[in-house]
């Protein structure tokens, strides 16, 4: 028996294609392992594939619980938009399937681990820096970093050796899926002038061609996690996948990001994230009553260093590991329900409600039952403003630039043009 290695498989080329490479120029057993990330795929056919095309073993493993229980769930709670736009889907799904890659290494002694990924995306960071970090004796083969061949020529290579070549081959288009988002690149989207064509889409309904009248749905929230839709309990994979469909229909979650990759390059990446950017929305709706002003404030930051965390492929870092400690006790009370309207591409917030809800409608009323104390403004306002005042008047007020100088009194008076007696 020679070396193993466990091959992350997809079933499209270029990880067929390494199931041979690999056995050809290392000389290694390949075991091939596919995690279903909520993917829409046949899994026994890819199964069967790879062990048509000559891997010793191959395994499947259903990851979606887990993936949304410990990188879902605790991003959501994070608010964690890469540049303010992207979800992070990928990104989330390769830190577990690092994890898993390495179990799978460990329990079946192979010495190598090894991706599909090509030199110049992130996902090679986030497998290789994941792998390094959980076991550092295995090591790291990428086939398709290695061999510099074509598209045209990776194709050349499996006719060549009866490797059968997938019908998704006919789509122009690089796809990536899970159920936090699907990545759409590469052909016309690289022309950042070029509007994505309706084909790059299989998730989300054209919001012109979206239904005309609005659905309203209720998302309920315990800490931070969405746990019932309409009022009916749902573990959260059912919960995610509902809400794409839903969303979807509707015309909502799709982006169209010029991303900046770890690598240094600018890419366009168009992605479809219905459910993710409902939740999100409905998410930050809740924390917004139930978190103080300097609460949300500082999240918001948190929440850019932990999107710049997972993107860029460093998922198992005590930096992660201490700013999630923050985030999860900062959700202890966005508990509730947040009321949204799907409608033509866009959701709405419209309603919320939360038990330990800050929103007081004695102090917020205008009407009846006003509990504020107006007269009480009038003090606050005099200590509040008071170094503005006093610095106005030593300091800004003879100020030439800045935001008195448009007003100074004297240039005023100058620049005035006399009234002529006529
Ligand atoms: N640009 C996104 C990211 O870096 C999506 C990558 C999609 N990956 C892929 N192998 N097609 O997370």
């Amino acid at each position: 028996m020679g070396e193993k290695v466990v091959l992350a498989y997809s079933g499209g080329l270029d990880t067929s294609v390494a199931v041979r490479w690999l056995k050809e120029k290392y000389n290694v057993d390949v075991i091939t392992l596919t995690l279903d990330v909520g993917n829409e795929k046949d899994f026994t056919v890819v199964r069967e594939k790879a062990l048509k095309i000559g891997a010793i073993k191959a395994i499947v493993i259903d990851a979606k619980e887990m993936f949304v229980k410990y990188f879902l769930w605790p991003a959501l709670q994070a608010n964690a938009l890469y540049e303010g736009q992207y979800p992070l889907a990928t990104a989330l799904s390769r830190p577990l399937m690092a994890k898993l890659l390495v179990d799978t290494a460990l329990e079946e002694g192979a010495t190598y681990i090894a991706h599909g990924c090509t030199g110049k995306g992130n996902d090679q960071v986030r497998f290789d820096v994941g792998v390094h970090a959980l076991a550092p004796q295995l090591k790291v083969l990428a086939p398709a970093r290695e061999w510099g061949m074509t598209r045209a020529e990776t194709i050349a290579y499996a006719k060549k050796r009866n490797i059968p070549i997938p019908v998704t081959l006919k789509s122009p288009y690089s796809i990536d899926e899970c159920l936090w988002g699907r990545s759409i690149e590469t052909g016309v989207l690289e022309d950042p002038w070029v509007e994505p064509p309706e084909d790059a889409f299989a998730w989300t309904k054209s919001p012109d061609k979206a239904p005309n009248k609005p659905v309203y749905i209720e998302i309920g929230f315990d800490k931070g996690i969405p746990i019932s839709l309409d009022g009916r309990e749902m573990d959260g994979v059912a919960l995610i996948q509902r809400m794409n469909e839903l969303a979807g229909e509707h015309g909502i979650g799709r982006i169209d990001h010029i991303e900046n990759r770890l690598v240094g390059i600018k890419s366009r990446e168009i992605y479809e994230a219905p459910a993710a950017t409902v939740l999100l929305q409905a998410h930050q709706a809740l924390e917004a009553m139930t978190l103080s002003k300097d609460q949300l404030r500082f999240k918001q930051k948190v929440a850019i260093e932990i999107a710049d965390i997972i993107y860029n492929g460093l998922w198992f870092s005590s930096q992660n590991r201490d700013l999630s400690a923050y985030i999860r006790s900062s959700q202890r009370y966005v508990t509730g329900t947040i009321r949204v309207k799907l409608f033509k591409g866009h959701a709405m917030v419209v309603g919320r409600t939360a038990p330990k809800s800050l929103y007081n409608l004695s102090l917020a009323t205008y009407d009846k039952g006003d509990k504020f104390d107006q007269s009480m403004s009038v003090g606050f306002i005099h200590i509040w403003g008071l170094p503005v005042a006093i610095q106005a008047q030593v300091q800004l007020l003879s100020d030439t630039e800045g935001p008195l100088s448009i007003i100074a009194p004297k240039k005023q008076l100058k620049g005035r043009p006399k009234k002529r007696k006529s």
